[in-house]
């Protein structure tokens, strides 16, 4: 079995400036700069074989370039416990379409429709336990973070990997737009 989903890549100088962020949160456990990605779909674990499916399938995804800045930071989570800190995007009209021709060819290669609400995010750490005061001081901190735009020219297929500091990503396939 692999485990697999679809995410952006984010350019070198945008995931050095998120580097810069990953600071301040007592017991948060962040992701390593060259892990950091925009997820579109997850796919969770398939059988080798059907992941070579996956793979080619999204080779027929037809979407155009667009721009992309990431700007703000949020949360997941409760008052009972935070999950995760991640960087937000500023709205970018070009997403939305991408992510709809990714989910309609998945769907047509065998996968499940995907119900839940898409919130676009860059996940920065994720946490256990955390309480909405543990975090506020970094979201306070954080709230005008922003990077320069970049161009969104291609999107990619990642397996995943459980190491020992936590999960590790590969990616497999990237597949240019326009
Ligand atoms: P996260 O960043 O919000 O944790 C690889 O694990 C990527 O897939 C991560 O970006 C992660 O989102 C996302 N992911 C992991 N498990 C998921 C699930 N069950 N549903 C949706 N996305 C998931």
């Amino acid at each position: 079995m692999i485990r697999l989903f679809v995410a952006l890549p984010i350019p070198d100088a945008q995931r050095r400036r998120l580097a810069q962020i990953r600071t301040g949160i007592d017991g948060a456990r962040w992701v390593d700069e060259h892990n950091l990605h925009l997820t579109l779909r997850f796919i969770g674990e398939v059988p080798e074989d059907h992941g070579e499916d996956l793979a080619i399938a999204l080779t027929s995804v037809k979407a155009a370039p667009f721009e992309l800045r990431l700007k703000g930071v949020g949360h997941f989570g409760s008052n009972r416990g935070v999950r995760a800190v991640w960087a937000d995007i500023e709205p970018a009209p070009g997403l939305a379409p991408l992510r709809a021709g990714i989910d309609v060819t998945l769907q047509r290669a065998g996968l499940t429709p995907e119900h839940r609400k898409f919130h676009p995010h860059v996940t920065l750490a994720r946490l256990r336990h955390a309480t909405p005061d543990a975090i506020a001081p970094w979201l306070a901190a954080n709230t005008l973070f922003t990077t320069t735009p970049f161009t969104i020219d291609k999107f990619a297929l990642y397996s995943s990997h459980l190491g020992k500091s936590g999960a590790d990503y590969a990616m497999e396939m990237d597949y240019p737009l326009g």
